[in-house]
């Protein structure tokens, strides 16, 4: 018989994973969920064919440089991949993979989320709620801005981002702008109620709510600075569910603090877990965890498909979900 293919999983997945994991490879697990300093990653390239890493594994060009190597695939469990040197992982021969699609909804319906807390001031409600601040119901009590109607503008139109506009098209009336330098098919644009802009400023400039749906990418860094914040209408608000750094954080912090925009709803930071302390004093942002693909049914969906990957890369066929 020959060897099973050993893997290191970097964190803990759910069990229905770790199960398919065990039955399917020499699977090193991580019961206690610590991450991986840079040299147990290196030690787990040296030791492991592959490494089942994630969004919070920095596989930065020197970790890539581990030697002697055993590992040539890296199944990343996350659609995202900026934390992996792609360029670097190419060069060494690395394959990586990632798992779209399974968490399309899930990330949209975060979105819709932060949409509907940020204009609906629902974080703040709670707050109130909990301090014991709440008087009784009255006309002018905590009032927020309607949702329904209203212009959505997304900044990249890629699967996540169309499934917000069906959620906010067909759900919530609401008219959909979107600038992708990729853009779609018409039809398929049309089928969502979506309009084309020629610019990001444009969309800026008409939406009530934006949201980022780009990639993060040298390119895409501070893509939403304080000139492109202040392009957005005052009573605008800003939805984050792609990733931190596409945001100049302290740039958001005095716009929210100045009113240049109404307020936001983040689901990544610039510098993650780390938040700026200045956004948890303000109280017209709702701020999340990451939670973005948090359901049950999506990590365990991801885990699979990420074990999927490394099946059929050992197996040696073309894996499902390759990067590089
Ligand atoms: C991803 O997959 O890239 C998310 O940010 C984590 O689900």
């Amino acid at each position: 018989m020959t060897a099973r293919p050993r893997i290191v999983v970097t964190r803990k997945l759910p069990a229905a994973c770790e199960a398919e994991a065990v039955k399917r490879f020499d699977a090193v697990l991580n019961p206690t969920d610590t991450p991986l300093t840079p040299e147990q990653l290196q030690d787990a390239l040296r030791q492991a064919d592959g490494l089942l890493p994630t969004v919070t594994d920095k596989l930065t060009a020197e970790v890539l440089a581990a030697e002697p190597r055993r590992a040539r695939i890296i199944a990343n469990f996350g659609v995202g991949f900026n934390n992996i040197d792609i360029a670097a992982a190419k060069a060494r021969g690395f394959t990586v993979t990632n798992t779209p699609d399974v968490l399309t909804d899930d990330t949209a319906d975060i979105a819709i989320t932060l949409l509907l807390m940020t204009a609906r001031r629902a974080a703040e409600g709670d707050r109130h709620v909990r301090q014991r601040q709440w008087t009784g119901w009255r006309p002018t009590h905590m009032l927020g801005a309607r949702v329904t109607g209203k212009t959505l503008g997304l900044i990249g139109f890629g699967r996540i981002a169309r499934a917000v506009a069906r959620r906010a098209h067909h759900g919530f009336g609401m008219r959909v702008l979107y600038h992708d330098p990729f853009p779609p098919k018409p039809e398929d644009a049309a089928a969502l109620g979506a309009e084309p802009r020629e610019s990001m400023e444009a969309v800026l400039a008409e939406a009530d709510f934006v949201s980022l749906h780009c990639p993060a990418t040298p390119e895409t860094r501070h893509l939403i600075n304080a000139t492109r914040l202040r392009q957005m209408q005052r009573h605008g608000f800003l939805i984050n569910t792609a990733r931190g750094d596409v945001v100049d954080e302290a740039a958001l912090v005095a716009a929210l603090k100045d009113r240049t925009i109404a307020g936001a709803g983040l689901d990544v930071y610039e510098r993650e877990p780390v938040v700026s302390p200045e956004l948890l004093t303000l109280e017209n942002v709702a701020l999340l965890p990451h939670l973005g693909s948090a359901t049950l049914e999506t990590r365990v969906a991801m885990g699979l498909r990420a074990l999927e990957n490394l099946t059929l890369f050992f197996a040696g066929q073309p894996v499902r979900d390759r990067v590089v």
